[in-house]
């Protein structure tokens, strides 16, 4: 359905759990976040009730984030019931790959069918850096086994760190020469962990057009800039939520892990759907697309969201 502005909203976003395996320095602090109560976290049963109550608002594709959604429990039994809803065409997952060898043919069963896998590096120093605890072998042998079990056009989400990655864009872009993938460079948000960060962190993602000036744009898909390289199998993508206003073209809304619908990710407004069933569920869901702000200020330095990223899921 369209929001107030005529935005056709048909993408939701479900954070299944606040918890990671990872400790990305821009998102969460070292020592983590308090473990919640497994009975404030959404239920298997919730989720699905959410999904088929947003299906039948218009949402047609359903994307599963977390934290890191592969360390919730039932994650397969999750997407298996998401996938099968009337109505979503498809269902995506974005995780950070730590788990993904062991998850991916699973997840493939499960009806997923798109993943998108968090990189920010290639350089398995910088990773452990980046990350704290992380490993980068076991990302790049989850693109494998990703691949290998069939999924195709897996997107690889890179957050630019000025001072950090921002040296490594042309062998980051160059995952997607050879092989059918969409690599895509994220501006880095100042939300939570990293708000409070030195306006030199903060890369413009008009440097990845510098770098790689060879870049041809197909288009807008979204939030999303689509460029080509002349002879690559794969694409590239830039994501400019900072420097390139993309509200106009947003098309979605977002549940966090205990069961707040958050129409923008970077506004305090939430609505609690906890406790809603049926038509009162699906009223609370038309309520929070019709009411979705025109825009973000995110160019005055911060956001407006109460809740950090690991809690809405990016
Ligand atoms: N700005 C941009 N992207 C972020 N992510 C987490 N925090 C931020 C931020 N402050 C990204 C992760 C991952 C996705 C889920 O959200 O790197 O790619
Ligand atoms: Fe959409 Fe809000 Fe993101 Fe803007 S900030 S693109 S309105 S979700």
């Amino acid at each position: 359905m369209k929001d107030q502005f005529g935005r056709e909203i048909d993408y939701l976003r479900i954070s299944v759990t606040d918890l990671c395996n990872l400790r990305c320095r821009y998102c969460m602090p070292m020592e983590g976040i308090p473990k919640r109560e497994h009975r404030e976290i959404l239920s298997i049963e919730e989720i699905e009730e959410i999904g088929i109550a947003a299906a039948n608002c218009g949402i047609k594709k359903i994307r599963v984030t977390g934290g890191e959604p592969l360390v919730r429990r039932g994650i397969i039994e999750i997407c298996a019931r998401l996938s099968k809803i009337p109505g979503v065409r498809e269902l995506c997952l974005t995780t950070n790959g730590a788990l993904l060898s062991k998850f991916a043919q699973e997840l493939r069963g499960a009806g997923v069918s798109r993943l998108n896998i968090s990189l920010d590096t290639l350089n398995a120093e910088r990773y452990r850096e980046i990350t704290r605890v992380g490993q980068l072998e076991d990302v790049l042998r989850g693109i494998d086994a990703a691949e290998a079990a069939g999924f195709s056009g897996i997107k690889i989400n890179t957050v630019l760190i000025g001072g950090g990655n921002d040296g490594e864009i042309q062998d980051i872009a160059a995952l997607a020469e050879k092989k059918d993938r969409h690599v895509r460079f994220l501006e880095l948000m100042p939300t939570g962990e990293c708000a409070s960060w030195d306006r030199e962190r903060f890369v413009d993602c008009s440097e990845v057009l510098r770098v790689l000036p060879g870049l041809v744009l197909e288009g807008i898909d979204g939030v999303e800039q689509r460029y080509r390289m002349p002879g690559w199998r794969g694409s590239i993508g830039l994501i400019r939520p900072v420097s390139a206003h993309f509200c106009p073209a947003c098309n979605r809304i977002r549940v966090t892990s205990l069961g707040m619908l958050k129409p923008c990710l970077h506004s305090a407004e939430e609505i609690p759907l906890r406790g809603l069933h049926g038509k009162e569920l699906e009223q609370a869901i038309r309520e929070g697309i019709q009411g979705k702000p025109r825009r973000h200020h995110l160019e005055a330095g911060k956001s407006g969201s109460l809740r950090e990223m690991n809690e809405i899921g990016g």
